[in-house]
């Protein structure tokens, strides 16, 4: 079978790596793709945008594929799962309704209190003055987020109350007609990745990701800085809660509204001091770098996942099957990154790093004739696995120092929180 894949970003090299692996799958198509996909083996780029809707169907069709992946959120909420389905192409991604799970914050929130999911408690605003008031009659820490898609940028935990108003003034400024401001809560996060077919759930191993630019977990927000998984914090038994408490009746809300949610429901969990989960945000699409630490582990081919949820029948899929150890991502981001950052920077050393037994993920990569360049913030995701957690983190730094490029940054402390207990 041939399937298209939507995407330019390390998620979308780590999907193709992934099913490219399976026996039943001959080529992926990307479109656009990026340096990383354009050379693995079965893999073909075609310079489409991913909003470019007409066109994307138009190569669906003429490759005559099996199965559309959505990688990112931006087509899927401007309504790529409908347009798609409209012409009869299977896609694994969810309808514009569903996407919005994701791409409004407020819908999310009411979502969330029709299904009794535990989240933070907050309030909407569609007026500055009105969300100040809130957060002077509140008090800090306080967390200001933009109601629309802002690549993992447009939340403000704030601990000064000046702060917070700032955010929120500046939210507004840049063209957002609404915003929420909620309860800060505290804790670990989680990531747990879903698949779902609109009527049973499957959760794949849980994953930690490191938002923050700086290490400690300092400074702006980014898109993911590195990734770890399985979560250590993810027990049997908190996954089993995870599951009951949260993802089933998410399912369920979502069928009650109508919506037919086929693909992935990403929950950014906090596990609180007192051992609770809360939602801090869904996502209707795979994590960014998380996926890049959780596909590595998969033993199940990956259209053996993806396929029951497009045909609805994942209930009877058997269990997912994963490889024992432990999987770590380390990001390499263009200095600048999250703020301005420069291309077209020649990347050095991937070969000798995959030498090692790294997988090297390309991100913002572009091949330039012979040689590869910097094409984006976060560059490359370098995953190593093991068996043993120290050993799989030192390797994967020891990959990562091999690769080089002008203004190179990374974090040295990805899966610090592990080291800790
Ligand atoms: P989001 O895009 O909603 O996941 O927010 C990005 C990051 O901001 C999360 O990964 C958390 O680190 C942080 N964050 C979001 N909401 C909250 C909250 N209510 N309390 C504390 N931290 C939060
Ligand atoms: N790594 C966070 C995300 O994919 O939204």
């Amino acid at each position: 079978m041939k399937i298209l894949l939507v995407g330019s970003g390390g998620r979308e090299h780590a999907l193709a790596w992934k099913l490219l692996q399976s026996p039943n799958i001959e080529k992926v198509i990307c479109t656009p793709g990026n340096g990383g996909t354009a050379t693995l083996p079965g893999c073909q780029n075609i310079p489409i945008p991913v909003v470019d809707f007409e066109g994307i169907v138009k190569v669906a069709q003429e490759y005559n594929v099996g199965l559309v992946v959505v990688g990112p959120e931006l087509p899927l909420s401007l309504g790529i799962g409908d347009r798609l389905a409209s012409v009869g192409i299977e896609v694994f991604g969810p309808t514009k309704t569903g996407a919005q799970i994701e791409a409004s914050k407020s819908w999310a929130k009411d979502l969330m209190h029709d299904a009794g999911v535990p989240t933070s408690r907050g309030a909407k605003f569609t007026n500055p003055k009105a969300a100040q008031a809130y957060v002077t009659q509140q008090g800090v820490p306080i967390v200001v987020k933009a109601d629309g898609l802002a690549s993992g940028k447009g939340v403000t935990v704030a601990t000064e109350v000046e702060e917070a108003k700032k955010a929120i003034t500046s939210l507004f400024h840049q063209g957002f007609d609404k915003i929420v401001v909620e309860e800060c809560l505290t804790g670990e996060e989680v990531s747990v990745l879903a698949l779902t077919d609109g009527l049973s759930v499957r959760p794949l191993i849980a994953a930690q990701d490191h938002k923050p630019i700086g290490e400690g977990d300092t400074g702006a927000n980014t898109g993911g800085m590195g990734a770890i998984a399985p979560a250590p914090i993810a027990t049997s038994a908190m996954m089993a809660r995870i599951e009951r408490e949260i993802l089933q009746p998410i399912v369920r809300a979502l069928g009650r509204r109508g919506i037919d949610y086929r693909g992935l429901l990403y929950a950014g969990l906090m596990i609180t001091p007192a051992g609770d989960p809360k939602v801090l945000e869904f996502n209707c699409r795979f994590g960014d770098p998380e996926t890049q630490a959780i596909l590595p582990l998969l033993s199940t081919p990956l259209d053996e996942l993806l396929l029951p949820c497009t045909q609805q029948r994942l209930a009877d899929i058997p269990p997912i099957q994963w490889r024992s150890g432990t999987a770590v991502c380390v990001v390499t981001a263009s200095g600048g990154y999250p703020g301005t950052y420069g291309t077209g920077k020649e990347i050095t050393g991937i070969k000798q790093a995959e030498e090692t037994g790294a997988i090297v993920f390309h991100a913002g990569t572009k091949q330039l004739g012979q040689r590869l360049v910097t094409d984006g913030g976060r560059v490359l995701g370098v995953t190593a696995v093991g068996e043993n957690f120290q050993q799989t983190r030192a390797a994967v730094y020891g990959a990562v120092e091999l690769i080089q490029f002008e203004g190179i940054y990374y974090r040295k402390d990805i899966g610090y929180h592990k080291i800790q207990v």
